[in-house]
């Protein structure tokens, strides 16, 4: 979908001048966003009676109805319908100097399910998408251990394979956000996700082979594109659930996810999900000086930094409806969705509010629910045609809640850009149309 607003550079730029783009006061819309809770479904319902309309659309032939179409060799690799030329991935040109260190964002309010279509992934990459034949591609094993090995892809292969679905998102999602509500729509302030299913193999079986020595604490994954990306992990993950996976969604991986072969740090912060993969040094300390491991700590208000924040908290956001995606058919039955996640397990319930956060019911999840992946939800309901502040908030089953952005700015000040996990809440106009905005109480 075209949006005037996310897609003009000069006026998301003006926004970042005066960074609360709009904070409306919950009573606002208390009283009206309170009288859909209790309702039940429409007297007005999704369907028209077939007697009040004489539709051509139903009475006449249509040329696709009538002439035959492409033969099955028309379309060796398919793409998505003519009519899905706008859901696509992206970016914000003045957020980065240059698009080769840069990142776009998955056009989540087009999305369904808990699957990102390969496509449509957001890239983050620092020198560009390396082009890699997988035949020149290696993976090196270094340092603490007892044999140094090289892996050809085909080596790769011979090692028992595993299928996850997990999400990756990068640890400044929602970065623009912490200061106040900035990008108008969800893609923008939360498209720095996806969710996958990788094929691959355990981390753990290529180190037992190369056999790791008893003061071998680190790992150090390097890519081999040119920003020459590192980052260190501690063993116990890599033993734990960490992959090299060469397949996503069951294909290749995409040139821009890092073909042939990516690490896989499930639930873990996306910058260390090192792309192009070609070696592991295995080291008794953190690379800290090499790696500016600094860029990825953040800074409290009091100057301290927490450092080693790896795991992604839980999170949730209202994709439908959005900026991007606003309510068209009018009041009656309206389906809110979302996407909510967790580092740390499965997602144990979504809580769904019309009103700014006063009153809060519980969302339905449908689709699959997996460790670390991202969950669907679900909340039908009855649009009075009032105006509406929707939010989603999500609990994780180790208990955690996601916060609101005061919660969130009181424990955490607002130097850093990491880690904003805070409610998102959208303005539902009267015409359906939404914005992004905040609530304070
Ligand atoms: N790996 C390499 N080799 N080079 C990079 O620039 N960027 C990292 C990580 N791995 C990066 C990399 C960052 S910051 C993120 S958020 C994820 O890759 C993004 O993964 P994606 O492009 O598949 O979305
Ligand atoms: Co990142």
């Amino acid at each position: 979908m075209k949006n005037e607003e996310t897609d003009n550079p000069r006026r998301n730029g003006e926004g970042l001048e005066n960074p609360s783009r709009r904070t409306l006061l919950r009573g606002g819309v208390a009283a009206a966003g309170g009288a859909a809770l209790a309702a039940g479904l429409a007297a007005r319902g999704a369907g028209a009676a077939i007697s009040q309309h004489a539709d051509p659309l139903i009475t006449d032939v249509q040329d696709w109805n009538r002439y035959p179409g492409d033969g099955v060799d028309a379309r060796p690799y398919g793409l998505p319908s003519q009519y899905e030329k706008d859901v696509v991935r992206r970016d914000v040109p003045w957020l980065t100097a240059d698009s080769k260190s840069s990142v776009n964002f998955t056009p989540l309010h087009e999305l369904d399910g808990i699957i990102t279509p390969n496509g449509l992934c957001f890239e983050r990459h620092h020198g560009g998408i390396a082009e890699i034949n997988p035949v020149d591609h290696r993976l090196m094993i270094n340092g603490l251990v007892d044999n140094e090995l090289v892996f050809t892809m085909e080596d790769l292969k011979r090692f028992p394979r595993e299928n996850r679905v997990y999400f990756l998102e990068c640890a400044a999602n929602s970065g623009m956000e912490w200061r106040g509500s900035q990008l108008n729509g969800c893609q923008f302030t939360h498209g720095m996700v996806h969710n996958v299913m990788y094929t691959g193999i355990r981390v753990r079986d290529l180190l037992n082979e190369a056999g790791v020595k008893p003061e071998g604490k680190w790992v150090l994954a390097e890519g081999a594109d040119p920003s020459l990306m590192t980052r260190s992990i501690p063993i116990e993950k890599m033993m734990d659930d960490c992959m090299v996976a060469f397949k996503m969604n069951g294909e290749a991986l995409r040139e821009e996810q890092g073909y042939p072969i990516r690490l896989v740090v499930p639930g873990w912060e996306g910058n260390m999900w090192i792309k192009w993969l070609r070696r592991f040094e295995v080291g008794d300390q953190p690379w800290q000086q090499r790696e500016e491991t600094s860029k990825y700590t953040d800074l409290l208000a009091d100057g301290q930094a927490r450092r080693f924040t790896w795991e992604m908290d839980v999170k949730s956001v209202i994709t439908n409806p959005s900026p991007q995606a606003p309510i068209t058919h009018g009041k009656g039955q309206t389906v809110i969705t979302g996407l909510a996640w967790s580092g740390r397990g499965k997602i144990a319930r979504v809580d769904v509010s019309l009103d700014g956060g006063r009153n809060w019911q519980e969302a339905r999840i449908d689709g699959p629910s997996l460790d670390k992946s991202v969950h669907r939800f679900y909340f039908d309901f009855d649009w009075d045609g009032s105006e509406l502040l929707i939010q989603s908030r999500a609990m994780d089953e180790q208990g955690f809640i996601q916060p609101s952005k005061d919660e969130l700015r009181a424990a955490r000040g607002t130097n850093s850009i990491y880690h904003n996990n805070g409610i998102q809440t959208w303005y539902i106009k009267q015409d359906g149309s939404a914005e992004n905005v905040e609530v304070s109480s």
